[in-house]
């Protein structure tokens, strides 16, 4: 996918007609980052907003005892880093590449103008928050359930929405995250997790083969732990 094929995909940009596109990808430029690089860091200064145009990122917070939490998993088209350049303040939290990864990267000046300019944006970008607000507060909700195993249930849930594709009623998820990063969003251990998919699979919910985790039936998946 070309760049500009790439902005346009991009479903805050989707509005935009093809010079438009074009004048933002003027505006843009491409960084470079290998898997577990640090793209920016919770409570840094920044002034850029960040595409992915290829790979996968997470965005992690550190609690007081120093467990890493996953807040989102973010892969090509989406973007990060806009909090700060909208509320002036340090970064809310930090990203890093899960994978090799290729980034847009748009000056917060070019992106204020780009909002003034093109008022679509804004209310896309006010709808791409609500449903960020939305995913956040799923994950309070769990975070504050007892029961690590319904926490991984709710957490593979998020997952088969954000990176699945479905056919015939089984949900595939392609590229299943590390366990570790399972624990790290569902506020668990990996060992936990590993046992948890183990169980799963024994009770045929899910199948498993390389880093492809299939759903075999969506709805009673999602009776089970919603
Ligand atoms: P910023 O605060 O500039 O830098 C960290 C970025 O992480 C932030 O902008 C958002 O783009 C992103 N981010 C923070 N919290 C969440 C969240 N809960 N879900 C998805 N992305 C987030």
């Amino acid at each position: 996918m070309s760049e500009i094929e790439l902005l346009s995909s991009v479903p805050i940009f989707s509005d935009l007609q093809s010079t438009d596109l074009e004048e933002l990808h003027s505006r843009m430029s491409i960084r470079k980052f290998e898997k577990n690089d640090i793209i920016l860091m919770e409570d840094e200064f920044g002034d850029t907003l960040f595409i992915i145009n290829k790979g996968s990122i997470k965005i992690t917070r550190v609690s007081e005892d120093g467990r890493e939490v996953i807040l989102a998993i973010l892969g090509e088209g989406e973007f990060f880093g806009e909090m700060s350049l909208l509320d002036g303040q340090t970064r809310s939290a930090n990203a890093i590449a899960q994978t090799g990864c290729h980034v847009l990267i748009l000056k917060r000046h070019d992106f204020l103008q780009v909002l003034e300019k093109f008022p679509k944006i804004a209310v896309s970008l006010l709808s791409e928050l609500a449903i960020r607000i939305r995913k956040s507060d799923q994950q309070i909700e769990s975070f504050a359930l007892s029961d690590a195993e319904q926490r991984i249930g709710i957490t593979i849930l998020r997952l088969a929405e954000e990176l699945g594709t479905i056919h015939k009623g089984v949900v595939r998820i392609a590229k299943l995250p590390y366990q570790q990063d399972i624990a790290n969003m569902a506020g668990t251990s990996r060992e936990t997790v590993s046992r948890m998919l183990k169980l799963l699979e024994d009770k045929s919910l899910i199948s498993r083969k390389a880093h492809t985790l299939s759903i075999l039936d969506y709805t009673k998946f999602r009776n089970a732990f919603m």
